[in-house]
């Protein structure tokens, strides 16, 4: 049986899974490993499945045992591994998409409407008491006719798509390619982010974290919004250079940001905390319990499908 680490600890089901299907080091206590724990816990493994905790850069995959052949990330972004480096080592990369598209296209739109509807301050309001309704209190965006811009077009995207267009949005988005007109669904395809940007009422960030998208909401980028825009991410943090967002909602270019991922996170900017109309959460994307077991379920299948066909669908490198 191949030896495999699990470097995070996995919902019951999926840890007896991976136990009938290979021999697993877990991590009964879930404590978050340094990547020199990693690199030495991985002695005499043949694999090991990661989490989006585990950095994966090139000094600890260069120091990896010549055993590892297969990182199998329990997430559908990659951004902490280096692909590059990876593969000179001869180690494929695998990650878990469509698993996990529905519930993180979920957390997408409660940041359009937690955002938009100024939940956050609606939150604070209500626990603390003492508020006073009124004709103009927390007045906020409304969703029906208002333009969505969707910076990548994958299954996520396509979904927050379909929501957003049942309450009455209207959708733009921006992608590698133009899709289908089945797939787009009437959506508008814009070539270019300028032109999309220029359009969005509301942004709905769904594409992956790449050298191309890293910082792609910056000082410049910003300034292609209508007055008063919307951002929401549910993607990455890396696509958002957060000094350039807080000064736009400081003058409020930017009228609220919705986030479900940032830059060092847990650690979040503490310009942020400043914006009374920032709707922030500690990255929910794929929390459910049915997700999470899929998504660990199929990490485990990516591995064994590896192991036994020298091969696996969702390699990413
Ligand atoms: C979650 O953020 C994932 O990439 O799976």
């Amino acid at each position: 049986m191949k030896k495999i680490l699990i470097t995070r600890k996995l919902i019951k089901d999926s840890e007896e899974k991976a136990s009938k299907t290979f021999e697993p080091i877990f991590n009964s206590n879930d404590e978050l490993y340094s990547q020199s724990k990693v690199v030495d816990m991985s002695s005499g493994c043949d694999g090991i499945l990661t989490s989006l905790t585990d950095k994966m850069d090139k000094e600890t995959i260069n120091k990896l045992p010549d055993t590892i052949k297969i990182i199998s990330n329990f997430a559908v972004g990659f951004g902490n591994i280096d692909l590059d480096a990876a593969k000179k080592k001869g180690i494929i990369v695998t990650n878990t998409p469509e698993v996990l598209s529905d519930a993180t296209a979920e957390i997408g739109i409660l940041l359009i409407l937690g955002a938009c509807r100024r939940a956050a301050e609606g939150i604070e309001s209500a626990r603390e008491g003492g508020w006073k309704w009124s004709a103009d209190y927390l007045i906020g965006k409304q969703l029906t006719g208002t333009r969505l811009g969707i910076l990548g077009m994958g299954r996520i995207g396509q979904k927050i798509a379909r929501i957003a267009k049942s309450l009455g949005m209207v959708i733009h988005y921006h992608n590698r390619s133009k899709l289908s007109d089945d797939r787009e669904d009437g959506a508008i395809y814009h070539d270019n982010i300028k032109s999309l940007f220029s359009v969005s009422d509301v942004l709905s960030i769904c594409c992956p974290a790449t050298k191309e998208t890293e910082n792609m909401i910056n000082k410049e980028t910003v300034e292609y919004f209508p007055k008063g825009a919307i951002i929401t991410n549910v993607a990455r943090g890396d696509i958002i250079e957060d000094e350039a967002l807080i000064d736009a909602l400081n003058r409020r270019k930017i009228y609220a940001v919705g986030l479900d991922v940032y830059k060092n996170e847990p650690n979040l900017n503490p310009g942020y905390l400043k914006v009374k109309t920032a709707f922030i959460l500690p990255h929910l994307g794929s929390a459910t319990k049915d997700t999470r077991i899929a998504m660990a379920n199929l990490a485990v299948d990516n591995i064994d499908e590896f192991f036994k066909t020298g091969n696996c669908k969702n390699k990413v490198n």
